[in-house]
């Protein structure tokens, strides 16, 4: 009985904040000329939370890769397009959690031994779709090489092996507010 009282409480919680998550974001990583990176990065607006980021890859050469959102939501030319980190604040290039740091500084993710990247994270540096934060818009970039999260101005992560750019996946619910039902999908 002690233990259902315990549980309960929690399970309308859980349920109460799932009702509150607002809007979310996709990007699909494609691969640059010579990488074999592709993938997805999922965008969810967790309230008080700041943004949930859920990162899913392959054919990621096994090891530790700068992971940013960068300024231009084009991934041409080889991703070069994209242009420097998103930085609509003006700070300077450093760890996620640093004092100073670009909105666009996801910091690094490691793939495995098998080429694949699976990880999730919250941020508070970026939004979904308002403010100056907002993410839509702008390319998601991987980077052949570790951001060293302290070289300027953008961490001597390498070249870009991975790109993606940020849309909006469910715009009627956000403008709506947050909704109980999941955005439908038409395909
Ligand atoms: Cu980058
Ligand atoms: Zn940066």
């Amino acid at each position: 009985m002690k233990k259902l009282l315990v549980v309960l409480p929690i399970a309308v919680l859980f349920l109460a904040c799932g009702h509150s998550r607002g809007p979310m974001a996709n990007a699909t990583i494609d691969s640059t000329s010579g990488s074999t990176a592709k993938g997805t990065v999922h965008f969810q607006d967790a309230g008080e939370n700041g943004v949930e980021v859920v990162v899913d890859l392959t054919g990621v050469p096994p090891g530790v890769h700068g992971f940013h959102v960068h300024e231009k939501g084009d991934c041409g030319n080889n991703a070069q397009n994209a242009g420097g980190h998103f930085n609509p604040n003006g700070m300077v290039h450093g760890a996620p959690d640093a004092v100073s740091h670009h909105a666009g500084d996801f910091g690094n993710v490691t793939a495995d031994d098998k080429g694949e990247v699976h990880t999730r994270f919250t941020t508070h540096s970026i939004s979904i779709n308002t403010g100056t934060n907002a993410v839509v818009g702008h390319a998601v970039v991987l980077h052949g090489n570790p951001d060293d999260l302290v070289s300027q101005p953008a961490g001597n992560a390498g070249p870009r092996i991975g790109c993606g750019v940020v849309t909006l996946a469910n715009a009627v619910a956000s403008v709506n507010g947050p909704t109980m039902f999941p955005a439908r999908r038409t395909t």
